[in-house]
């Protein structure tokens, strides 16, 4: 059976996984391009050789020619969105944040629940990270005992205008607090978030540092700096009592000239992430064939949300701050 697919927003990561879905996920069929722009919709739909194009987000998820969807709209719309695709039944791959405060994301959580089966998968790519997944195995393989740290660095050329001061927390760090929370296999329980005094009222792009306390234990640090301006930099290590694994970015050539040898970074996360993105698409179509969910779910989107909440409180009030979750519901797991 091919699974026929709704993208619901055709900007740079909805082009981006319309590319791939249709060049090299399996099993799946891209049927309607929707956006806002209904312009932008059917360029991406002429180049892709896709049927059909919309402007309507809610008649493409219940379209019955459609049996799951993809958003990548602006994260203000991810809610209605979700209800949406809940409401028809269908699985839905939405990009993250899953939600812009934790109470929507409870409301979405009691709606997925009351259904009862998990449809909604959030897009914590990180994930589906080959670098990630080596640093966990090399991690419990190399008898590197148990983990006591992990430091995280989350680096882009510069912040688009519109890129508030509180977005370095809730869009940018909520995927390392996703992260933090796969590898260490916790939850974190409080953070305590911090600006350099230059950067004290905040501004586009302005940097973050947040330092966290997971519930097994650890210390988790992660530093956001939308303006780094050399280059978009993922770096992690995980630091444990034999030993530490370091995240190493993919780089398949360097550069030796002139006394000098060097590697290039990509402009943005799209050339750093790429292999996470194809298998996290193609894991998402792999879990709708097997009814058998992958990636992380509408739990995973509540808590990266949750201590996002927790940073913004932290920055208004200098203090670390408990990150509040409700009961986990059993629909998923412990
Ligand atoms: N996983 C990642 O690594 C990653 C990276 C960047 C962005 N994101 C997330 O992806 C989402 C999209 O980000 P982007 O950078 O592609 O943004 P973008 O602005 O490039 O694209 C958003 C698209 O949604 C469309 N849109 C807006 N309102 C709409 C509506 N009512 N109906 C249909 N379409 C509508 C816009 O016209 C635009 O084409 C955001 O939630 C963002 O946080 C994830």
């Amino acid at each position: 059976m091919t699974i026929r697919v709704a993208l619901i927003g055709a900007g740079v990561m909805g082009a981006d996984h319309a590319r791939t879905l249709t060049s090299q996920v399996p099993g799946a069929e891209l049927r309607i391009i929707c956006d806002a722009d209904a312009e932008r919709a059917a360029v991406l739909a002429a180049e892709l050789e896709v049927q059909s194009v919309s402007a309507d987000p809610q008649a493409a998820i219940a379209d019955k020619a459609i049996d799951a969807v993809i958003v990548a709209a602006p994260d203000a719309m991810h809610k209605e969105l979700i209800f949406a695709a809940l409401a028809a039944a269908k699985p839905i791959l939405c990009e993250k944040p899953m939600a812009p405060t934790p109470q929507d994301c409870v409301d979405i959580i009691a709606a997925e629940v009351k259904r009862g089966e998990q449809l909604i998968q959030i897009g914590y790519n990180r994930r589906f990270d080959p670098a990630y997944w080596e640093m966990r195995d090399t991690w419990k393989a190399a008898g590197l005992g148990e983990a006591i740290m992990f430091h995280g660095f989350h680096r882009n050329v510069s912040a688009p205008p519109w890129f508030d001061s509180n977005m370095a927390v809730t869009n940018s760090a909520v995927h390392d607090f996703d992260i933090a929370r796969w590898l260490l296999e916790t939850e974190i329980v409080s953070v305590h978030a911090f600006r350099p005094a230059m950067f004290a009222n905040g501004g586009i792009g302005s940097p973050v540092f947040l330092v966290c306390q997971a519930a097994s234990g650890q210390l988790v640090n992660i530093e956001v700096s939308n303006n780094a301006a050399y280059g978009y930099d993922v770096r992690g290590d995980l630091v444990c009592r034999n030993g530490t694994v370091s995240l190493r970015p993919p780089v398949n050539s360097e550069l030796c000239t002139n006394l000098q040898n060097s590697i290039s970074y990509p402009a943005d996360w799209r050339p750093r992430f790429v292999n996470a993105y194809r298998l996290q698409l193609q894991g998402w179509i792999r879990s709708i064939h097997k009814g058998k969910p992958e990636g992380a779910s509408a739990w995973d989107g509540y808590a990266a949300s949750a201590c996002a909440a927790a940073g913004l409180k932290s920055l208004a009030s200098g203090q670390a701050e408990k990150v509040e979750l409700i009961a986990k519901p059993s629909l998923y797991g412990k």
